[in-house]
């Protein structure tokens, strides 16, 4: 048997990685960033190849990881998790500083950032695990905490509007949603998916003051999701 719902019991951090260099930068949040020796120090990036990022990683040969804190703002996952380098510049107006090797490092409502000379690459299928050697990390903001997945999910998606106890309920079984179908409905700004199957309220139930948990725009910047094909 598999239960999804254990998959979500797994622990992660939230970051930005980024790549590329000063003509041509960019980076996406990531949560499968992990440290995988000591001696010496190197981390493994989990990287869609779908990303722009991806294709910079491959082509510089580094990337850099910026460890955000729980008050980072919500602004940030509707640029960086939501939206390609391939449309849009995510790094113009933003905090930046370039690294020994040249990448892009985000420095906006981090904790910490680490460097990376990628030394192997495993090709995973859908994604590219890039294994990086660190040649640089620094402290930027100690007084803060390094968000979590769990956190991310649970107190960025659920509790940050006034009426916080209407998005705890994270998955029920859907059928005790079965008289009326369950509808979706896609934040404009950022792509987020309202999806009323799991989160167990219906969205027209929501209080007008409610906001995307992503990036924080209107109840009234949704739509609803018709088809299916999404
Ligand atoms: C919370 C969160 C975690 C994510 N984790 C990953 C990840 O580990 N690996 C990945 O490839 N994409 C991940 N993504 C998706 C990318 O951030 C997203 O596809 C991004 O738009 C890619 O940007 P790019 O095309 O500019 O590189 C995550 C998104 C979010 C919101």
């Amino acid at each position: 048997m598999i239960n999804t719902e254990a998959l979500f019991k797994v622990s992660y951090g939230i970051y930005i990685v980024c790549s590329g260099n000063k003509e041509q930068g960019n980076g996406y949040i990531s949560n499968t960033v992990f440290q995988v020796t000591a001696e010496p120090v190197r981390f493994a990036s989990c990287c869609s190849k779908k990303n722009y990022t991806s294709e910079l990683i491959s082509k510089t040969g580094s990337f850099s990881v910026s460890v955000l804190h729980t008050d980072v703002s919500p602004e940030i996952f509707g640029k960086f998790g939501y939206k390609s380098g391939k449309d849009i510049d995510k790094l113009k107006g933003m905090q930046i500083k370039y690294g020994l090797t040249g990448v892009p490092i985000l420095l906006e409502g981090i904790v910490a950032f680490l460097e990376c000379k990628v030394i192997d690459t495993i090709d995973v299928g859908t994604h590219l695990i890039f294994i990086g050697e660190l040649v640089q990390s620094e402290i930027i903001d100690d007084s803060q905490e390094p968000m979590t997945y769990q956190y991310y999910r649970q107190v960025r998606k659920g509790l940050a509007p006034k009426n916080a106890p209407t998005f705890m309920v994270k998955t029920k079984p859907a059928a005790k949603l079965d008289e009326i179908k369950p509808k979706k409905f896609r934040c404009n700004a950022c792509g987020f998916i309202y999806d009323e199957s799991v989160e167990n309220i219906k969205f027209a139930d929501l209080s007008p003051d409610w906001v995307c948990p992503v990036c924080g725009s209107e109840k009234e910047d949704f739509t609803e999701i018709i088809s299916e094909s999404i």
